[in-house]
């Protein structure tokens, strides 16, 4: 079953320039199963019509509350009862400024004040509004007041300005939509993840890398936020975006992860090491490039320290999940790193079989504890982080009990 499936969400539309998004918007929460009802502000008609909308939605648009005929359809109270959650996107800084305060001066704000349904903004506008002072004492004041606040994200805007201020792009609000009516089992844990590949330095232009492309990690990282977790996401260069809520620590060598993990896995719940270390590093790196004099060169490599058996052996250390990329004999080898490392428990997937593994979206694992083994076959990496995730916890559960 989808997880919007028969959810009911009202759409408020204020005035910003992505209100053009909004039938898109519409479109994919129904994809999802969700039933929408729009409700616009007078801005957001300047920028798109409620005929789009209510086409798209298939419902007619709310955007009066002196309406005496709309009020005999859906009145605003009966839609604030119906609502199961309320999506304001965009959310201007104007719109955000009179929630804050209470008012109730058009149908969207008094939706807000007669509503007990839960409320997420997705903030939209000059990225100098939303630095300024005012709106960010307003969103303070809604998300202590139990708000989603969802983004914004950073990049181009309208006027052409750069910065914080983009409302977040429609795939990234339907999965926070979706995200929100998870069960959140994973409710007051944190969870580390090492993603992603690291550089290692030969000399300013030159690295040793590897294929990795971060993909199961922060399916992993999206997995336990979507079910609730508090998520720090320690990642190596990569070309995917972080999943939004995670506090993501960007790193290149593996030496950086080290340090980085060291510092924050006291504070974890439970440590995944996803991340595709580069087992040895430069001896000397050179300070300047490299020039190709000699037929033959000699590179000297010093073995990295191992990130997660060093998490491992904190004296508090979280419940720790290692990964095992192997091509043959992978039982063996995955039993013996889970001991080797001190790990409660270790995912192994083969990375020889192509379509899975590395750079793949798709991937099969056998997740190993010290007594027993459990197949999460071959899927897309969302579900086998979704899986695999769950499975930490019941093992993590096991062992606090
Ligand atoms: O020993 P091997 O590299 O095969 O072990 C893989 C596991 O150990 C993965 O969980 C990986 O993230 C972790 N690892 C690490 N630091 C290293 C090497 C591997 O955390 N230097």
């Amino acid at each position: 079953m989808q997880i919007l499936q028969d959810k009911k969400i009202v759409l408020g539309i204020s005035g910003g320039i992505a209100a053009y998004k909004t039938p898109e918007l519409v479109r994919r929460l129904k994809d999802q199963g969700a039933d929408i009802r729009v409700v616009m502000t007078e801005g957001a008609k300047a920028f798109i019509t409620p005929l789009t909308l209510q086409a798209i939605s298939g419902n007619a648009v709310a955007d009066s509350l002196l309406d005496t005929q709309a009020e005999l359809a859906m009145g605003h109270i009966e839609l604030a009862k119906w609502a199961d959650l309320i999506i304001i996107a965009p959310a201007t800084a104007d719109v955000i400024a009179r929630i804050a305060v209470g008012m109730a001066n058009d149908l969207l704000t008094t939706l807000c004040l007669a509503t007990s349904a839960p409320i997420a903004l997705a903030p939209a506008m000059n990225q100098q509004m939303w630095h300024a002072l005012a709106t960010q004492a307003n969103v303070k004041t809604l998300n202590e007041r139990g708000y989603q606040i969802w983004g914004p994200g950073s990049g181009e805007q309208a006027c052409g300005d750069i910065g914080l201020g983009r409302m977040l792009e429609v795939n990234e609000l339907v999965t926070l939509s979706s995200d929100f009516f998870a069960d959140k089992y994973l409710q007051g844990q944190h969870w580390v993840i090492t993603a992603g590949p690291t550089r290692e330095a030969i000399d300013p232009v030159r690295y040793i890398s590897n294929h990795s492309s971060g993909k199961m990690g922060y399916a992993i990282a999206h997995a336990a936020l979507r079910a609730g977790a508090k998520v720090t996401l320690i990642s190596g260069p990569v070309t995917i975006n972080a999943p939004v809520g995670c506090q993501l620590i960007s790193v290149n060598s593996a030496e950086e992860m080290h340090q980085q993990a060291l510092k924050i896995a006291p504070e974890c719940t439970t440590f995944v090491a996803c991340a595709a270390v580069a087992d040895y590093r430069v001896a000397n790196i050179a300070t300047q490039k490299i020039k190709k004099t000699n037929d033959a060169m000699k590179l000297e490599l010093v073995k990295n320290h191992d990130i997660v058996a060093d998490v491992a052996n904190l004296h508090d250390k979280p419940f720790m999940i290692g990964f095992a990329a192997e091509t043959q004999n992978i039982e063996d080898y995955a039993r013996g790193k889970l001991m080797r490392k001190n790990l409660d428990l270790i995912a192994a997937n083969d990375v020889a079989k192509s379509g899975q593994g590395f750079n793949s979206d798709n991937n099969a694992l056998v997740l190993y504890s010290a007594i027993d083994k459990t197949e999460i076959p071959l899927a897309n990496k969302q579900i086998i982080a979704q899986k695999l995730v769950s499975l930490i916890n019941q093992h993590y559960l096991a062992k606090q009990s």
